[in-house]
């Protein structure tokens, strides 16, 4: 199945289209934190803009479960978006709202309100969809960080339009572009960086990415667990005791397929991960009993910056240590400066990697970095993104 596009569209002249983005944008005051997905969105808006569409943007922002929260409210996205458009947006405070048409007859753009104010929006209600749809002649979804939910807005009611009028935006397009080039042809060596806290949020794409990369670089708190089933002291680090087997069998199939698994030979520990107190660094196998592992110490950053030094493809999902403690920083620095340096194909998989790519000032110097965490792991395992079907069928 081939994703249709927005040059699969007809008819926008004057059209109204119902627009999913994802405005999942971080917020203090009322005040975007970061705009980085709002900018993802724009060439979709502008290039429906340039063909003479009207768009309805929609998107959930937050915790927002089933009822109105002043805390998720899209108000500011308004305000931000009008901003960067140099147009007036006019927001509306019910995504379900019967005069949505008429003000966007009277305006090119306007922003519904967090669509997770309504619980069919989660629970991927039929008539929720019918009633958002209702009005619009075409659907564009450019929502990838929610491509994985198997919600209303991206999956029932995209299935409510025909083929020609419903299309992924360019930014869909794009991340998928990204993705597929590593899920399907890496270049080789692919070398995948997966760190984070747990290993229980990651256990599919692990596999996943075993079967194709030939060396799985280990880092962050998901490293504990490994280095437990090892049967190494870890102290009072964060770790997954019901996780050890499943570690255990990440690392008897990297064997078996002769993929290359590292873990850290040495690691940066501490009292506290708030930075405060003793800090120091030791081998993996001497870990005092009273402190706990917050990062990845030299040897470690050298052997990883080693082993991405050639490669042709890099995934890299999740930071190598506490990585928003400046003193802690220091082994997801180096791999982020490593990825941005090695000559092949880099893809940053979204969360908390974003972040530290942008703390190591690399951004500019990676392939991609991704808008969706959680969909872009969900990518690389293979396992059908229900927006992407929706737009399919
Ligand atoms: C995200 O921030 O990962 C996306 O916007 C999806 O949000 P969700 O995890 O609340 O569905």
């Amino acid at each position: 199945m081939t994703l249709p596009g927005l040059s699969n569209l007809t008819g926008l002249e004057n059209a109204q289209v119902l627009v999913r983005l994802d405005l999942n944008v971080p917020l203090a005051d009322g005040v975007v934190q970061d705009d980085t997905r709002i900018e993802a969105a724009l060439p979709t808006i502008k290039a429906l803009l340039d063909r003479g569409a009207r768009l309805a943007l929609c998107s959930h922002l937050g915790k927002a479960d089933g009822s109105p929260d002043s805390n998720c409210s899209l108000w500011p996205v308004a305000g931000f978006l009008a901003e960067v458009l140099g147009m007036e947006i006019p927001f509306v405070e019910d995504c379900l709202a019967p005069d949505r048409s008429a003000i966007l007859a009277e305006h090119q753009v306007l922003l519904l309100e967090n669509l997770r104010f309504h619980p069919g929006e989660k629970a991927n209600d039929p008539a929720f969809a019918q009633a958002l749809a209702e009005g619009f002649s075409h659907f564009v979804n450019d929502a990838f960080g929610t491509a994985h939910r198997a919600h209303a807005s991206v999956s029932a009611a995209p299935s409510l339009f025909e083929k020609g009028y419903k299309a992924a935006g360019e930014l869909m397009e794009r991340e998928i572009q990204a993705l597929s080039r590593v899920v399907n042809d890496p270049a080789q060596p692919f070398v995948a960086v997966v760190g984070g806290a747990k290993i229980s949020t990651k256990t599919a794409p692990l596999e996943a990415l075993l079967g194709k990369a030939e060396r799985l670089l280990i880092g962050g708190g998901m490293a504990n667990t490994f280095f437990l089933a090892k049967g190494l002291e870890v102290g009072r680090s964060l770790v997954e005791q019901d996780m050890l087997d499943t570690a255990r069998a990440v690392m008897d199939r990297a064997e078996a397929l002769g993929v290359e698994l590292l873990l850290p030979t040495d690691v940066v520990v501490a009292d506290a991960v708030s930075g405060t107190g003793r800090i120091e660094v030791v081998a993996a196998e001497a870990v005092p009993s009273h402190l706990l592992i917050v990062d990845l110490g030299p040897d470690s950053q050298k052997r990883y910056s080693q082993a991405l030094a050639d490669a042709q493809t890099v995934f890299w999902n999740g930071p190598m240590g506490v990585f928003e403690v400046d003193d802690f920083a220091a082994g997801t620095l180096a791999v982020a400066h490593a990825m941005a340096s090695c000559p092949g194909f880099t893809v940053v998989g979204g969360g908390e990697s974003v972040m530290a790519a942008n703390k190591a000032g690399v951004e500019d110097r990676v392939s991609h970095i991704s808008t969706g965490g959680g969909a872009s792991l969900q990518y690389i395992t293979g396992e059908p993104l229900p927006a992407l079907t929706a737009l399919e069928e």
